[in-house]
């Protein structure tokens, strides 16, 4: 099981408020107690932290509100020691506005050499008109125009994030050469591996033709060749990047995130010789019905099966509702990516609390990894009443206020107590974690010994069960079986030997309820 730090949020070693690497370190034990195997750490670069860290201002240094380079590298040698591996966050779509690359590219001025590190073009009409009709993922124009040192409008640069993040055209050498150097800087320090940011976007179509242009073909799921999205040629910069990674003795490991079009779209990533995984987010789209979380299971397997990939699962991440605020909502309404899908719907959290426990059991016992996002294990919900001022997603400005963002699941992690810090910051961990949290904490640490010790779990292959309509039940070879009940009316469980664990109490006759999930050995 992979675990997420969101560096700023997940402990302060400094006393200073935020989170950071001396935090980090001390809570490594906890990690490795919890049954973590890897952890992926959020970018911790040098950073304007105008998208928390994703507007990266140096990618070969440490932020100082984080620590050091030497810290960064003891604490990569302490996770080491006690068994734990260490990813980073790779940011190769964009860099920050702050950047010497890009202020460079701002002083030298339209058709130099560095400027063509980014994706600088004139504007159309007379030129005040942006270049096409791109949009930043936050909202508004993905396209802003610069004051050229005359003092004059110039030209605009393209940015798919905030302004704050111009991209860069990974069709210039020096690109390409910077990030190379980058992984090796890493690599070299003795990290593990890399989450790659955006990794559906490195490409642009040549042209850069505008979102109007794009033709829709008929049909369910007929994809769409977007012009920033799942580029075909994205593929050939990921083949060059597992030469690098199998450049190294020992294993060097990528996991990509990428927003496509469907399981076959996202096995792309994950051939042979590209990236070794992907986040599987149509699992975490899945709305919490048995049929759903089926298919989407299916697929997934299937699609990961055809280029021999296992596949990953994951239930949120700090761009994403967390799941005990998404399952407590009605299900199956549309999409639910974010709390702003959802806030005007009526939640019930001791309901999303079931579904949630129920559905980490599920997760672990499915073929390949698990990502298991900080707070998860502490059955954390959304903070959804946070106030206006306090709202740091560049979002929130962006939208004009209309979206709040993903602060709600990006709140310092409570470790102890019953006051605030709750044992974020120093003297630390003081007392436990109130009852409830410790509860699904039990949960996880349970369910991760047991898929560690048990020889059906972790990577291979499942087979479906026959299951009463609304649940859904699989079996893995050798022994054992899983059921999780979606309905509100209590199931009868495969015939079994002994059950190992279950995400809460079944009825007296042995019944599974509503939305509970059981690990049988068969
Ligand atoms: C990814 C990150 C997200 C960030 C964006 C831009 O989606 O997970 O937090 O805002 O990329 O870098």
């Amino acid at each position: 099981m992979i675990y997420e730090v969101y560096i700023r949020s997940f402990a302060d070693g400094d006393g200073d408020g935020v989170g950071d690497i001396a935090g980090l370190s001390s809570r490594l034990p906890y990690l490795a107690g919890l049954g973590v195997d890897a952890v992926w750490i959020t970018p911790w670069y040098p950073s304007p932290m105008k998208d928390g860290g994703y507007d990266v201002a140096d990618l070969r240094g440490i932020e100082p509100m984080f620590g050091t380079v030497a810290a960064a590298r003891e604490m990569i040698a302490e996770a080491h020691d006690i068994g734990l591996r260490v990813l980073l966050d790779l940011v190769p779509n964009h860099l920050s506005d702050q950047h010497p690359w890009f202020q460079r590219a701002l002083a030298a001025g339209p058709g130099s050499a560095e400027r063509a590190r980014f994706v600088f073009r004139g504007g159309r009409g007379p030129g005040d008109e942006p270049p096409n009709d791109w949009t930043s993922n936050f909202g508004g124009r993905a396209w802003t125009r610069v004051t050229e040192t005359d003092g004059r409008p110039g030209e605009w640069y393209l940015h798919l994030f905030t302004p704050a993040q111009p991209d860069l055209d990974w069709t210039n050498h020096e690109v390409r050469e910077e990030f190379e150097r980058t992984m090796r800087f890493w690599f070299d320090l003795g990290v593990d591996g890399f989450r790659i940011d955006v990794a559906h976007g490195l490409v642009k179509a040549e042209g850069l033709p505008d979102l109007a242009s794009i033709v829709r073909s008929e049909g369910a799921g007929a994809r769409v060749d977007h012009p920033h999205w799942d580029r075909d040629e994205v593929h050939e910069i990921y083949r060059s990047w597992r030469a690098l990674a199998d450049s190294y003795n020992d294993p060097r490991v990528f996991i990509a995130e990428a927003w496509v079009q469907g399981p076959d779209r996202l096995a792309r990533y994950v051939r042979a010789d590209e990236l070794h995984t992907a986040f599987n987010f149509d699992f975490l789209l899945a709305p919490w019905q048995a049929e759903a979380m089926r298919d989407s299971i299916a697929a997934a397997l299937r699609a990961h099966e055809e280029v021999g990939a296992a596949p990953t699962w994951v239930l949120s991440n700090h761009d994403t509702i967390r799941e005990v605020s998404r399952y407590a909502r009605p299900q199956g309404v549309g999409p639910v990516r974010r709390l702003d899908d959802v806030i005007d719907l009526p939640a019930d959290i001791s309901i999303g609390r079931r579904r949630a426990r129920a559905a980490a059991l599920l997760m672990l016992a499915l073929p390949g990894g698990a990502y298991v996002y900080q707070g998860e294990e502490l059955g954390l919900a959304e903070v959804e009443d946070l106030p206006d001022d306090v709202l740091q997603d560049p979002g929130w400005e962006q939208s004009g206020h209309r979206y709040r963002g993903r602060d709600g699941c990006r709140v310092p992690l409570p470790w102890s107590g019953l006051e605030p810090p709750f044992g974020f910051s120093p003297p630390g961990a003081r007392g436990a974690p109130c009852r409830d949290a410790q509860s699904v904490l039990a949960l996880y640490r349970s369910g991760l010994r047991l898929r560690r010790a048990h020889p059906a779990l972790g990577d291979g292959t499942l087979r479906w069960l026959e299951a009463p309509a609304g649940a859904l039940a699989f079996a893995r070879a050798p022994g054992f079986a899983c059921i999780v009940n979606f309905t509100a009316e209590p199931v009868a469980p495969p015939v079994h030997s002994e059950r190992l664990i279950a995400s809460g109490p079944l009825d007296e006759d042995g019944r599974v309820p509503a939305d509970t999930a059981v690990w049988l050995a068969l």
